[in-house]
């Protein structure tokens, strides 16, 4: 039987959000940029234009894409964070519009709301958008979140509006993430 996380509902909240950045429950968050982002911007850099980083935390990655020279929209439901990201970006003289919305993120939300949220990517994204993802983790080491994701599952899940183009392991993971990343460049399909 599937083990069902008690904070299944919770992680639709900003609340639940909040109280885990407010107690120092973001272990998740590295104080840099992801290791596959970085790596991937250094070795197939895309076509500079518009970038979304939804459930962008403190906006690590949200700089390094704005330092790189992309036009950078980044989305969070937890005021509090967004206020953190703002500074952050401006501390280090980068350009990135911060905006408090519920955009839903695919590990980080309820595993019943994945469907939901690659529609609202496909909503998103214009015929020919890029999807870059990296999903984590190939295997659970909690409850969650994050929660457990499976290639199968996204494939599945991406088919009818995307057309996966590469799907690969990063080439570096942050300790502790090695062998449990997997990243996907899709792209938006449709006339
Ligand atoms: C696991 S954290 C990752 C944060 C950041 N990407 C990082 O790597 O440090 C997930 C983030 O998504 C945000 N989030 C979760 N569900 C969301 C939703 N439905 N809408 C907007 N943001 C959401 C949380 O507030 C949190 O900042």
């Amino acid at each position: 039987m599937a083990r069902v996380s008690p904070t299944f509902g919770r992680t639709s909240l900003p609340d639940f959000w909040d109280e885990l950045y407010s107690r120092g429950g973001d272990a998740w968050d590295l104080g840099r940029a992801a290791q596959p982002l970085v790596d991937f911007l250094d070795t197939t850099p895309p076509p500079r234009g518009r970038v979304a980083v939804p459930g962008c935390g403190r906006g690590h990655d949200a700089r390094l894409l704005a330092a790189h020279g992309y036009e950078v929209t980044a989305f969070d439901f937890v005021p509090s964070v967004l206020d953190v990201a703002r500074r952050l970006a401006a501390r280090e003289h980068v350009t990135v519009n911060f905006e408090q919305r519920d955009v839903t993120c695919y590990c980080a939300i309820d595993p019943a709301r994945r469907a939901e949220y690659v529609r609202a990517l496909a909503g998103t994204l214009r015929a020919g958008g890029w999807l870059l993802a990296c999903f984590f983790p190939l295997r659970a080491q909690s409850a969650g979140p994050p929660f457990v994701v499976s290639p199968d599952e996204v494939r599945r899940l991406l088919a009818p509006a995307f057309r996966i183009e590469r799907a690969f392991a990063p080439l570096r993971s942050a300790r502790g993430r090695q062998g449990r990343e997997w990243m996907i460049l899709a792209r938006r399909t449709g006339a």
